[in-house]
């Protein structure tokens, strides 16, 4: 394990028993990062357990960010498969050193926009509201890209899109969503966590 990690890690400790024992799979700088831009563990549970109802499924998380639900759901709900896709280099290769940690076979995480990536070659979908960086730029993470309004709403129309061409049945957990990217046809079946989870199937 790298030296900028987090020294106290107890080798027999259980990742996934909290939020403080998962956080020591990262670097000290991301702390501050953890607690507002990352799944809580007890969502990703929750979430993990409405997607993966069925064996087999595979799952995209869109903005996997350093891969807390992705690994937080494969672990919780190990009969389905989960794909990360981040647009942030740094995170990924921090997801895919802390996946390898935690020795995780059924999660993988792509770099890129989640703009190439073929909806159908997933079956249900998480999102923890990643477009939000372009709309309130007071909170986020660096400045490594130019967030516009204009970039909000292009992203959104797309996700709404490629959702729209997904079969009946399509499976989506939101998180702190604003619902501007889900189409009409998706119907909350669910909310937990004082409605700031939500769960939608497409009719
Ligand atoms: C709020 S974080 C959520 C991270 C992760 N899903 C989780 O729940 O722990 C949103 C992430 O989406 C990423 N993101 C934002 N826009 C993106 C885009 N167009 N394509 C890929 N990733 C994106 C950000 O870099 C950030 O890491």
């Amino acid at each position: 394990m790298s030296n900028n990690r987090k020294s106290s890690i107890n080798p027999s400790s259980h990742w996934f028993d909290s939020n403080e024992l998962f956080d020591n799979l990262f670097p000290e700088s991301n702390s501050s990062l953890m607690k507002r831009h990352w799944t809580p563990l007890e969502v990703a549970k929750k979430a993990a357990e409405f997607l993966a109802a069925e064996k087999n499924v595979r799952i995209l998380d869109i903005g996997s960010g350093v891969g807390k639900f992705c690994l937080a759901a494969a672990n919780y709900m190990p009969l389905a498969f989960y794909t990360g896709i981040e647009q942030r280099g740094n995170l990924v290769e921090q997801a895919i050193q802390a996946k390898e940690i935690v020795g995780l076979k059924n999660v993988n995480f792509l770099h890129g926009n989640f703009s190439s990536v073929n909806f159908k070659d997933y079956d249900h979908f998480y999102f923890f509201n990643s477009f939000y960086e372009n709309f309130s730029f007071s909170e986020n993470m660096d400045n490594q890209f130019e967030y516009s309004k204009e970039l909000y709403e292009q992203y959104t129309y797309l996700m709404k899109t490629k959702l729209a061409s997904k079969p009946s049945g399509t499976r989506l957990a939101t998180f702190h969503s604003t619902e501007d990217e889900i189409p009409e046809d998706y119907l909350v079946v669910g909310t937990e966590m004082k409605n700031t989870l939500k769960f939608w199937v497409k009719i």
